[in-house]
């Protein structure tokens, strides 16, 4: 039984630096005039009311999108991303927070495609409404892991798979490095983007291990934590991206350090952007 609501964590500094990646993705996307295909495998209900009873919860958004919105010096690399947040919020307040599905669908042109998977019943009915009528989305109430073999590859044989889930089972690991995996079998040439939760770094460096025994010949790793490890707490997260566009690490080590300085707890706060194959390390 799923009982996850990402409406709860709306906004937080993972879902900022998720979306940032996301955002940074898209433009590289876009230097082509050829369509693209987007999978959203674990989409979400598309965007969130930051006024809801489930994000003013834990305001998580306080410390996430709330703190950039009204920052006048923002780097280049982030402004893409900070408009698609404006975009859904047509005011000067920030009232909605856009979840990847809207993030993607921001960057679409009319030649573009989205495909967006949800399988939890309430979260696919809201996403199902948010597009209603979208000739260029579709949604998918189904398991995303299903949706991905179904969909790959895709006949524009250039774009991106985005791998979301909550980790709320505990084989969910697994099923991602196997997707992973599966994905690159079918399509070796699509960009592949899959989130990970920082509780705490043991879990996640034996992540990375077993990412690595795939032995997939190009991948990025980044990393972005806002406090040192404590039990318990989501301190940060991190991005695996397979086939990452050129330039992708150095855009990052371009603006994860400013990142830092606007999300980072007491100052206590660390990024990385790490080449699996390489073993180049920075942060
Ligand atoms: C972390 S949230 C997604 C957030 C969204 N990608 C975003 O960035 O705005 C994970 C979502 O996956 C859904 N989910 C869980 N298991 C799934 C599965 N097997 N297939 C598709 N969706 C699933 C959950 O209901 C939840 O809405």
């Amino acid at each position: 039984m799923l009982s996850y609501r990402h409406a709860y964590h709306a906004g937080n500094h993972a879902d900022v630096f998720k979306h940032l990646v996301l955002a940074l993705l898209m433009q590289s996307l876009l230097k082509k005039e050829k369509p693209f295909f987007i999978l959203d495998t674990h989409a979400g209900a598309g965007r969130y009311h930051l006024g809801s009873e489930m994000a003013r919860k834990n305001r998580e958004f306080a410390s996430g999108i709330e703190r950039l919105w009204e920052v006048a010096n923002a780097p280049e690399a982030i402004g893409q991303y900070l408009d698609a947040v404006r975009t859904t919020n047509p005011g000067r307040e920030l009232r909605w927070y856009p979840g990847s599905p809207r993030i993607f669908r921001h960057f679409l042109r009319p030649q573009d495609r989205l495909v967006l998977s949800e399988l939890h019943p309430n979260e696919a009915r809201e996403i199902s409404r948010e597009f209603a009528g979208d000739r260029q989305v579709r949604v998918e109430a189904a398991d995303g892991y299903q949706t991905l073999k179904a969909q790959l590859p895709p006949k524009e044989r250039r774009g991106l798979v985005h791998i979301d889930p909550a980790y709320e089972l505990k084989d969910e690991r697994r099923r991602v490095l196997e997707a992973l995996a599966d994905a690159h079998r079918r399509w070796a040439t699509g960009i592949v983007a899959v989130w990970y939760p920082i509780q705490d770094r043991a879990t996640a460096d034996d992540f990375l291990r077993r990412l690595k025994k795939l032995g997939l010949p190009e991948v990025l790793v980044t990393e972005f934590c806002v406090m040192p490890e404590e039990a318990f707490r989501l301190t940060g997260s991190g991005m695996i991206i397979v086939n990452p566009p050129w330039q992708l690490d150095e855009q990052l080590r371009q603006v994860l350090p400013w990142l830092s300085t606007q999300l980072g707890v007491g100052g206590q706060n660390s990024w990385r952007v790490e080449g699996l194959v390489s073993g180049k390390t920075q942060g």
